[in-house]
């Protein structure tokens, strides 16, 4: 898949040697528009940890409702973006996190009692459980196992009686369950059993919060098929979801210039300014991220330009770790050193989940494109 014209002629505008996430706010809002127009009677954040650039957090907050956040500086970006509802996540949350998301009017989905205790009273909050059950298969799974995350279902009951005891505002469940799920019609079963589940809780339900989990795929051609995720939501009863990665994957690609090709060992290397520090996802989860080779042919240099032609290549990053890889065995028809690696699809969980300062390289350029 190439990049759109615009990205291509912001990657070549870049100086030498080009190295860039590229974000498309236009792409953003398309996602958030497919997204709207499925689930209607839904409210819509944007789960601000796929991607917390102030550009791209300002853009899906305008176009959907409000945010998601996991920790004070995701706080304090959604109030600097000016986010109308925020609810914050996340199993070790702090006494600072918890007094300045009561005091930002945020929901708190709790996720202990220890934690529920030290929420001021009168905050709103839900509770986040960890429900057994099969629910939809992902790249991995926050609940039917154990985890750090949510509550027991057995402890409901006595987690519901202190939420009342210490006069916080009890508004439903949170049940994210799962990453990068594409099965839409096993999302669809997930949520209407969240919501039959939540409603044979004793409390007077308002909120239930399924979370996000809708997937993209990174290798194929398969989709989220949004059109097989309409549920009924009851009268009285705000279902919310709060993605990441649907909204944000396709709004972002990572460029990298070849700054080397050798080969050692009979397997070609493509050796880039960037790497795993900038765009972890595909060494984290063992796959190999797609790229295509955007032709520069300006070559700087008075010897000639070393270039390989239909071959198999792995893509390695700049640090001294054979781990650095992003890509391996891909097939190149032409690629030259000094020709730049284009990563689509790269808008979630690639820059912000990378050790950026491993090695102390210099940062990627963070280009923002607004069509
Ligand atoms: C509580 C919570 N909500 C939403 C999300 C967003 O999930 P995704 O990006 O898979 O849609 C996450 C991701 O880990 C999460 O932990």
């Amino acid at each position: 898949m190439p990049p759109p014209d615009e990205v291509a002629a912001a990657i070549r505008a870049l100086s030498r040697p080009r190295c860039a996430f590229v974000y498309d706010l236009g792409v953003l809002r398309a996602r958030a528009g497919l997204l709207r127009s499925a689930l209607p009677r839904t409210t819509l954040l944007y789960a601000v940890k796929a991607n917390s650039h102030p550009a791209v957090v300002r853009t899906l907050d305008g176009a959907l409702d409000g945010v998601d956040v996991a920790s004070s500086g995701e706080l304090s970006l959604a109030r600097s973006a000016g986010a109308r509802r925020i609810v914050v996540s996340g199993p070790a949350k702090t006494d600072a996190l918890l007094t300045e998301a009561a005091a930002a009017g945020a929901t708190i989905n709790v996720e202990s009692a220890h934690e529920l205790r030290r929420i001021p009273p009168g905050t709103a909050i839900t509770i986040r459980v960890n429900r057994p059950g099969t629910g939809p298969q992902g790249s991995h799974r926050m609940t039917g196992v154990p985890t750090q995350f949510g509550v027991d279902p057995a402890d409901v009951p006595s987690l519901l009686d202190l939420a009342r005891a210490h006069h916080l505002d009890v508004q439903g469940f949170h049940l994210h369950a799962v990453s990068n799920n594409l099965d839409a019609a096993a999302h669809a079963a997930f949520i209407r059993d969240a919501l039959t589940w939540s409603a044979a809780q004793n409390v007077d339900l308002r909120t239930v919060n399924v979370g996000g989990g809708l997937g993209v795929d990174y290798t194929g051609n398969a989709a989220f098929d949004l059109s097989r995720l309409a549920v009924d939501v009851p009268d009285g009863v705000e279902l919310i979801l709060e993605p990441g990665r649907f909204l944000a994957a396709d709004a972002g690609w990572y460029a990298a210039e070849v700054i080397d090709l050798k080969r050692t060992h009979g397997r070609w290397f493509a050796v880039i300014r960037g790497g795993t520090h900038h765009f972890r996802l595909s060494a984290a989860w063992g796959y190999s991220h797609p790229f295509t080779v955007l032709p520069i042919d300006e070559w700087p240099y008075s010897w000639p330009r070393p270039s390989v032609t239909d071959v198999k290549v792995d893509v390695a990053g700049e640090l001294c770790t054979p781990r650095d890889i992003l890509a391996r065995d891909a097939h190149v028809t032409r690629l030259r050193i000094g020709d730049v690696l284009v990563l689509p699809r790269t808008g979630a969980y690639g820059w912000d989940i990378s050790h950026h300062d491993f090695l102390r390289h210099d940062h990627p350029e963070f280009v923002i494109l607004d069509r």
